[in-house]
């Protein structure tokens, strides 16, 4: 089977979200700390009517729709996400109403759960059913959804919201290449969530970033077996908690191609970095002052293959499983018109930790599957646009209440609905029997 990889994609994101800003000054930071020391612009979060069914239902519900897919067509359905709200029933059962309605209930596929990395775990899991012996010759279905909050302190301001459906099958405008895929996974205590009470993650904000950094520069240390630098890629795309990480990983990737003298760095470049190359690997990750030359030099190349990424991730903020999809759908839709042909270079990251760097090829595709129409269905500046900022105030007022409901039942939510699209699912209610309903505006 030719170019497995994703035909279609679509994108929902709470309307809610509060400028960075205006949360810096609220928390009493310094000024520049959240928009340029995370470099965040803004964060969306779910109101007391969403959660990470209701945003997968919609999403869903809305790619169906916009490519005009037949839901019977569906053969396998994966859902990544770390947002536990049921420690047994996976959110793909949620999903399955959907399918049911046109009689479809022969849909392989569970939720895959490891932080941020789940959405990548289930998309490979997709396009391999596709290329296996055992694809029945329907659609694979990925949805990412996670909502991520942080306990008050210095990660607050990185939490986000937003679920991600991703069409997979054969002759796709979006291709794997499978010769350049690598993965390095190892335990760690980064980031985890182990009170099983709390919506909150335990989490050591400084390893979390180290570990991120070693297993980028571990993947891509396998690519370069394969004589690849980053002049190979036309874009690249990384996991994205915190628009600083996504500068500093793109500034990795040039000093890895430093230390192999690869034509990719200039000269320029190669003098400012020469008093970094002794340092040991671990020297390295603790360098502030690699850290600046090296983001210094790159500058001008993550100006052209990094910065079309970052529209989502920095006006939503960490979407976990869905931010390095979300930051892929912000190439497709600033670029679609000059990417046919081109490389994009992914790496997928998930605490605990897990991490994987893949390649996709572009194609313009045939309508519905084409770059244009995934561009015109992400439509994200309206969405962008059509959004409601609220206060710091509202922000941690709704956190709170989500503390309480968090595991809670027995409840009825506002059904506020005021601020939802048409066509937006929302809770009603959980019963005393901890089930959970919705509704369709
Ligand atoms: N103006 C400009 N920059 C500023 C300002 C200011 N007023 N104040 C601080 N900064 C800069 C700092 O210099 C630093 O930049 P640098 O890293 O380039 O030197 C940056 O802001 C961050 O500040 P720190 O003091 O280093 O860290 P902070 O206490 O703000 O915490 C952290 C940041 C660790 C990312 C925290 O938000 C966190 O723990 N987040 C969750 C964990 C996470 O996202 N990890 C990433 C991988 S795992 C995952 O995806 C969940």
């Amino acid at each position: 089977r030719n170019g497995v990889g994703i035909l279609a994609m679509d994108i929902y994101f709470p309307a809610a979200c509060v400028p960075q800003e205006v949360l810096e000054a609220h928390d009493g930071a310094s000024k520049g700390r959240y928009t340029i020391g995370l470099g965040q612009d803004c964060m969306a979060y779910c109101s007391e009517v969403e959660d990470v069914i209701s945003m997968s239902l919609t999403v869903v519900t809305s790619l169906l729709k916009k490519y005009n897919i037949d839901p019977k067509l569906i053969g396998r359905l994966e859902v990544g996400s770390e947002t536990v709200i049921d420690k047994s029933k996976s959110i793909k059962t949620w999903l399955m109403q959907i399918f049911e309605e046109s009689g479809n209930t022969d849909i392989e596929g569970v939720d895959s759960s490891n932080a941020c990395y789940g959405g990548t775990a289930a998309l490979l899991n997709c396009v391999n059913w596709v290329e296996s012996k055992s694809w029945d010759g329907r659609y694979g279905l990925v949805v990412c959804t996670d909502s991520a909050v942080y306990a008050e302190g210095p990660a607050r301001p990185t939490g986000g919201a937003a679920a991600m459906a991703m069409l997979i099958g054969p002759n796709a405008p979006i291709s794997f290449e499978s010769k350049y895929r690598a993965s390095h996974m190892a335990h760690v205590y980064d980031f985890y969530k182990p009170d099983l009470s709390s919506e909150y993650p335990v989490v050591d904000g400084k390893l979390s970033q180290t570990c991120y950094l070693m297993a980028l520069d571990s993947c891509y240390r396998q690519y370069l077996g394969e004589q690849f630098s980053i002049s190979d890629a036309d874009y690249c795309v990384f996991h994205s908690p915190y628009n600083k990480l996504v500068q500093k990983s793109f500034a990795r990737l040039y000093f890895n191609d430093f230390m192999r003298n690869c034509s990719s760095v200039d000269n320029d470049a190669k003098e400012k970095l020469q008093p970094f190359a002794n340092l040991t690997s671990e020297e390295s990750y603790q360098s502030r002052d690699l850290e600046k030359a090296s983001q210094q030099v790159a500058k001008h190349l993550y100006d052209i293959k990094v910065q079309p990424s970052t529209l989502l991730p920095k006006q939503i903020g960490n979407m976990y499983t869905a931010s390095l999809y979300a930051a892929l759908a912000s190439v497709i839709y600033n670029k679609h018109s000059s990417l046919g042909g081109q490389r994009i270079l992914m790496f997928s990251y998930g605490s605990g930790l897990t991490s994987t760097m893949f390649s996709l090829k572009l194609h313009d595709g045939q309508h519905p599957f084409s770059l244009i129409n995934i561009a015109s269905v992400l439509d994200v500046t309206t969405k962008l646009e059509s959004r409601h900022e609220t206060s710091p105030e509202k922000f941690i007022e709704t956190l709170k209440l989500m503390e309480h409901r968090y595991g809670a039942k027995d409840f009825e939510t506002s059904k506020d609905t005021s601020l939802l699209p048409q066509g937006t699912f929302y809770l009603t209610k959980v019963d005393s029997m901890y089930r959970r309903f919705y509704e369709k505006k």
